[in-house]
């Protein structure tokens, strides 16, 4: 392949630029040229498109956000706008086509492969949901913003002997909620995989509090919701005074952590390796350490297992 494309779609995570920065570098390392798509698969049927250097991606790898900017794209859901894209890859001579994004952007980045320009889908989502890897880009920058809040809260929640009700992004998944939970020391953690009794929060509450626990941390996952009425429910119940905040966007921002800045630039390197051999339609994971590879549709079928013992464990050494 002489020219590739990148683009970033769906939610934006921090690793994106990363990513961004390690197909570009490895693509003109091997003689490639390189495309930057803005806004999702909007730059493919609009032509929003740039010639990308070395020195584009300059000073990037260390900033959340994505250099290429993101978007939802409506259109590109229907044929139409699939046509369109494919039109824009011909008409700029884009051979294969780099995604960087979750399991939207991937069934995307399928109907292009089908229809003859070959893509690779990159995992960036904080959320963690996408079964082919182990870890996405920017869950680990994250978890540990939301690691960082947390602690902030309970300084408070301590000194006023409150319970902080944290809610926390995730989508329809847990796994932000479940390690965050482990790692802030949180009473009880509200998860989607599993069903909740807010008596049992309300009992644990009671009970630690006559072993003498003064302050309670409760995480609660996006996909639960109610994190207001569940405050209010504790307080209401166990006399604990409890505030509600949801965390919400600023867990998508700030620097990338080591190891989604390294994990990016794998992917981002691996991503151009199997263009070049002029392989699409896969997507790049990681299983352990290892960087691996899949059928986009084989990866969209499968299951990621939910981490039952992490689960179990933070209510066992929160007591
Ligand atoms: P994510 O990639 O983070 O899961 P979305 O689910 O919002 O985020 O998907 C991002 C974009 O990918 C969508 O706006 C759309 O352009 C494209 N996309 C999503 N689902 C499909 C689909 N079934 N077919 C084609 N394109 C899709
Ligand atoms: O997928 C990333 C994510 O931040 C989810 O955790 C959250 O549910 C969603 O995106 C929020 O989307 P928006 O940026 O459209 O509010």
């Amino acid at each position: 392949m002489k020219r590739i494309g990148v683009l970033t779609s769906g939610g934006d995570a921090p690793g994106m630029n990363a990513a961004i920065r390690a197909v570009t570098r490895t693509a003109l390392f091997k003689g490639m040229e390189v495309i930057g798509i803005r806004r999702g698969y909007n730059g493919l049927i609009n032509g929003d498109v740039f010639e990308m250097n070395k020195r584009t991606v300059s000073s990037i790898i260390q900033r959340g956000g994505t250099l290429l900017f993101t978007a939802r794209c409506e259109e590109f859901k229907e044929e139409a706008g699939v046509l369109k894209a494919v039109e824009t890859c011909k008409k700029l001579g884009i051979e294969g086509l780099v995604v960087i994004g979750g399991d939207g952007s991937y069934r995307g980045a399928g109907d292009l492969s089908a229809h003859g320009i070959p893509c690779i889908g990159i995992p960036g989502t904080i959320d963690n949901d996408i079964t082919s890897t182990d870890y996405t880009i920017g869950y680990d920058t994250a978890m540990n913003t939301v690691m960082e809040l947390v602690d902030k809260l309970r300084d408070t929640s301590h000194s006023h002997d409150r319970c902080s009700v944290v809610e926390v992004m995730g989508r329809r998944a847990g796994y932000i909620a479940v390690n965050t939970a482990v790692a802030c020391g949180a009473t009880n953690v509200l998860c989607p995989e599993r069903d909740y009794n807010l008596d049992d929060i309300v009992n644990k509450i009671q009970e630690t509090r006559k072993l003498g626990k003064q302050n309670f941390i409760i995480i609660v996952a996006e996909g639960v919701g109610h994190s207001e009425e569940i405050a209010n429910y504790i307080t209401e119940k166990t006399g604990v005074a409890a505030r509600a905040t949801i965390l919400g966007h600023v867990q998508r921002g700030g620097s990338p952590t080591v190891r989604d800045r390294v994990l990016a630039s794998q992917m981002g390197n691996y991503a151009v390796n199997l263009l070049e051999q002029g392989v699409g339609n896969r997507v790049v994971g990681v299983r352990g350490d290892k960087l691996v590879d899949f059928d986009i549709q084989e990866a969209l079928k499968m299951q990621k297992e939910f981490d039952e013992n992490l689960y179990k464990l933070s209510d066992i050494i929160s007591i």
